[in-house]
């Protein structure tokens, strides 16, 4: 059993909706305990996918176990493609047969799409009963877990339906991270340096200073980083929990031409963070242009993108069909798209009126840099 300080309690401070984000190395085996701190019994669904249940399904049962949680486990299909009302409803079904009741838990034990349809549930279900994110991939652990997005998509388009709704506490167990597939890994790291870039130039330093042991899932590393993103990520909540201001929105850094590039892959092609990956190449070169990002700074983000593997080239489509699909951002104003753009490391202004033309220019740009090694 690991001690106290094995891990790191972060809060995020939402006074009656707020909780603690609790990172560390094999603390699974603590979910029971910590959920019992946090005012929760009773009835506890654990929400996973086949392959997450049977690496770390044993743990988290055993740990609820002698917590006295009465358990139902509830395997949904592993996929976007199950991210939807029909997943959702035979889960309805399950929880109703078990008679769940208001009082009642759900644990969501896997990435975003297993947070995202669990958590929509639990927003749901009796109008609300209590979610507990267990997040197993970095890209869940450092963003979708923290936060209270949840939901699921529709034939018309991704997270068309859900809610805002905060879960009762958010646990993250770095040594699952070592299960995870390579790419899925470098996906993740992409959000890292996100909060790099829009947050603090002391991680962006630390993430070019440790790029590889954190590759190789070092441990003391990887704690540090899923650490200090949870932090960065519970302050922007604490901020804007409802994305009503210009403060949430700052993590759209990269995201305008990285969704456009993954809707036109039908979300198949590119992993998340591989397509904001190369929108936050484009998004610094447009700031370099329009707010005064520093030429050597770009560089340093390009060189660190292309260190941690990823293409940045924008792919098969010409610059027409990406900036067409851009105009179908949340963020079109006037017909011109709004980018979230870098003025320093650290440093992001939030709604700045891109053209066709020069986002034309950005993505021309890199398929010319992106090619270079
Ligand atoms: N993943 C973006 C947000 O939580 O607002």
């Amino acid at each position: 059993m690991p001690s106290l300080s094995d891990r790191k309690t972060l809060h995020v401070d939402l006074g009656v909706r707020g909780y603690p984000v609790i990172v560390g190395e094999g603390i699974l085996g603590d979910l029971g305990m910590l959920m019992h701190r946090q005012g929760l019994s009773g009835k506890v669904a654990v929400i996973s996918q086949p392959g997450v249940f049977e690496l770390y399904g044993d743990r988290v049962v055993h740990s609820l176990r002698e917590a006295d949680f009465d358990i139902t486990p509830l395997l949904i299909p592993e996929g976007e493609e199950h991210k939807n009302l029909q997943t959702v409803e035979d889960l309805y079904d399950r929880l109703l047969a078990a008679h769940f009741e208001r009082s009642s838990s759900i644990v969501a034990l896997g990435g975003g799409c297993v947070g995202d349809t669990a958590g929509w549930a639990a927003a749901s279900l009796y109008r609300g009963i209590h979610l507990v994110q267990v997040p197993t991939t970095l890209l869940a652990q450092v963003d979708a877990a923290i936060g209270g997005k949840v939901g699921v998509n529709h034939s018309a388009g991704k997270n068309l339906i859900g809610a805002f709704y905060q879960p009762r506490l958010v646990l993250s167990d770095v040594t699952t991270l070592h299960t995870l597939p390579e790419r899925e890994l470098r996906s993740g790291l992409a959000e890292v340096i996100k909060y790099g870039v829009i947050r603090s130039s002391s991680l962006f330093g630390f993430i070019e200073q440790n790029l590889e042991a954190l590759l190789s899932c070092h441990h003391a590393g990887m704690q540090l980083v899923v650490s200090e993103c949870s932090r960065l990520k519970a302050d922007i909540v604490q901020q804007d929990e409802r994305e009503s201001g210009t403060v949430r929105v700052l993590l759209n850094f990269g995201h305008t031409i990285g969704h456009a590039l993954e809707s036109l892959g039908g979300y198949r092609q590119l992993r998340h963070g591989e397509a904001v990956a190369v929108g936050m190449a484009a998004a610094a070169r447009l700031g370099s242009r329009l707010t005064g990002f520093d030429e050597a700074d770009l560089d340093r983000l390009v060189r660190l993108l292309k260190r941690a593997g990823f293409k940045l080239d924008p792919g098969p489509w010409d610059e027409s069909e990406i900036i067409a699909q851009t105009h179908r951002d949340k963020k079109v104003h006037r017909n011109r798209v709004n980018y979230v753009l870098p003025r320093a490391f650290g440093e992001v202004e939030p709604m700045v009126p891109v053209s066709d033309e020069e986002a034309r220019q950005a993505l021309l740009w890199l398929r010319a840099e992106g090619g270079k090694s």
